[in-house]
């Protein structure tokens, strides 16, 4: 099997390590890549010629068919028009999430795909990690009897928003879909998956409360190595990156230069040295969604942003047992015996590659190639309803604004 990647950031580094540890199965034959440290980068590492680096997706489309399968891991913005023009060649897509910025340009990409005949796979890596498969494992069971109701809080934290969403490349709603979308569309895939049912009505509240110009403390400046407040800002870029050494991963080092190099100039001149009250966001900042679904089950969502935790806390409400799991430890409550079992996943929760589920989603999409047919629940059959869900819940939001 031969396949490339559409984007060499973050995200398609993880499946790399898939197609590196495999050869036997699959061969990398191309990158696709804007950015030239990146690309070059990812050639040194898998030894590709030069002719096999494109700078640009039209480029790499206008070859025709060079592989038989892409990993299209791009900004969210680029997903719909690189996903039609790679389906019209005929190329299988892993795709990641969210399948695409509305439910309309979705859908075109699943007729498209049915059409020629072609996989599209979504990157919902949870349906693989260890923790959310025996959490769902359990509930369905049938030994706490049947599902009430389900609190679920998604959290963003205030590191990850400062990088991502208010400083970062995901912090307009115009170019890159609203937060929920982009962040918690994996939230409610599980959800969907948990439950074993679509949603039938939900209402949402949301709004930008606090990372604005009129939030921003007398003293502060535009930049944080400029700020006279920074040393007591919780939002600190100098203290994000320079002390912590957090958030790092997708600064580009050039040749000669040391990772605190680029810190420092990015602290000086580039989008993530900007102080989160002087930045060009507009997504939310908090967001609460309620919900009912098909099966009768009662769902509440809350995207948390202001938390240092980087954990889903879900509470189930079960007829015979209360359940709760926070990625660390799933804890369950029976009513009758009056019993107590807990499952400990401490070990998955720094374990690498999401606790080994990115390289699942890889497996699993060329496992779907070779069998001809996609029946799991990331094949875009099944993806499409959490992105239908995510467009109507950004639609209650903004009609309760
Ligand atoms: N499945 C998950 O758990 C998960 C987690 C984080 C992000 N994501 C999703 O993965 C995707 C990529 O996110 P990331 O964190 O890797 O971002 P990233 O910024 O690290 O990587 C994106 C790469 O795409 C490149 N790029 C930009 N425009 C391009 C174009 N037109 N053609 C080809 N390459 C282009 C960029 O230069 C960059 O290297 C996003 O859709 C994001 O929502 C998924």
């Amino acid at each position: 099997m031969k396949i490339v990647l559409l984007g060499a950031g973050n995200r398609a580094r993880k499946y790399l390590e898939y197609i590196i540890a495999n050869p036997d199965r699959v061969e990398l034959v191309g990158v696709v890549e804007p950015n030239r440290l990146r690309r070059e980068s990812i050639a040194r590492k898998c030894g590709l010629t030069s002719d096999k680096l494109y700078v640009s997706a039209d480029q790499f489309f206008a070859l025709g068919r060079v592989a038989d399968a892409i990993v299209i891991a791009t900004p969210d913005k680029y997903h719909y028009p690189q996903a039609m023009a790679a389906i019209e060649l005929g190329y299988h897509i892993l795709l990641e999430k969210p399948i695409a910025q509305t439910v309309e340009e979705a859908e075109q990409i699943k007729l498209a795909a049915d059409r020629a005949g072609v996989i599209v796979n979504v990157c919902y890596v949870l349906h693989f990690h260890p923790y959310f498969v025996k959490l769902r494992e359990l509930v369905s069971s049938g030994r706490y009897g049947s599902i009430v109701s389900i609190s679920h809080s998604a959290p963003v934290g205030i590191d990850r928003a400062g990088h991502v969403y208010v400083r970062g490349i995901w912090n307009r709603t115009e170019s890159q879909g609203p937060l929920l979308t982009s962040k918690c569309c994996h939230d409610l895939d599980f959800l969907i998956w948990l439950t074993g049912s679509k949603c039938r009505a939900l209402s949402s509240f949301g709004s930008l409360r606090w990372f604005c110009a009129e939030n921003a403390p007398a003293g502060s400046a535009e930049r944080c190595i400029d700020c006279r407040v920074e040393k007591t800002c919780p939002f600190s870029a100098v203290d994000l990156y320079r002390n912590r050494h957090a958030w790092i991963s997708n600064f580009d080092v050039p040749n000669g230069m040391t990772i605190n190099d680029a810190i420092e100039e990015q602290l000086a001149n580039g989008p993530y040295g900007r102080c989160v009250y002087h930045c060009d966001n507009d997504v939310v900042d908090r967001q609460v969604v309620a919900m009912e679904m098909d099966s009768g089950v009662t769902i509440d969502l809350t995207v948390d942003v202001f938390t240092t935790s980087n954990r889903r806390v879900t509470k189930i409400s079960m007829t015979n047992a209360e359940i709760v799991g926070d990625e660390s430890c799933i804890r369950i409550n029976t009513f009758r015996p009056r019993a107590n079992e807990v499952y400990d996943f401490s070990s998955t929760l720094e374990a690498p590659y999401h606790a080994g589920a990115d390289l699942a989603t890889v497996e699993n999409f060329l496992n779907a190639i070779e069998q001809g047919h996609d029946d799991s629940h990331t094949g875009i059959a099944h993806a499409l309803e959490s992105q239908r869900l995510c467009d109507e819940i950004e639609c209650s939001r903004r009609l309760s604004n």
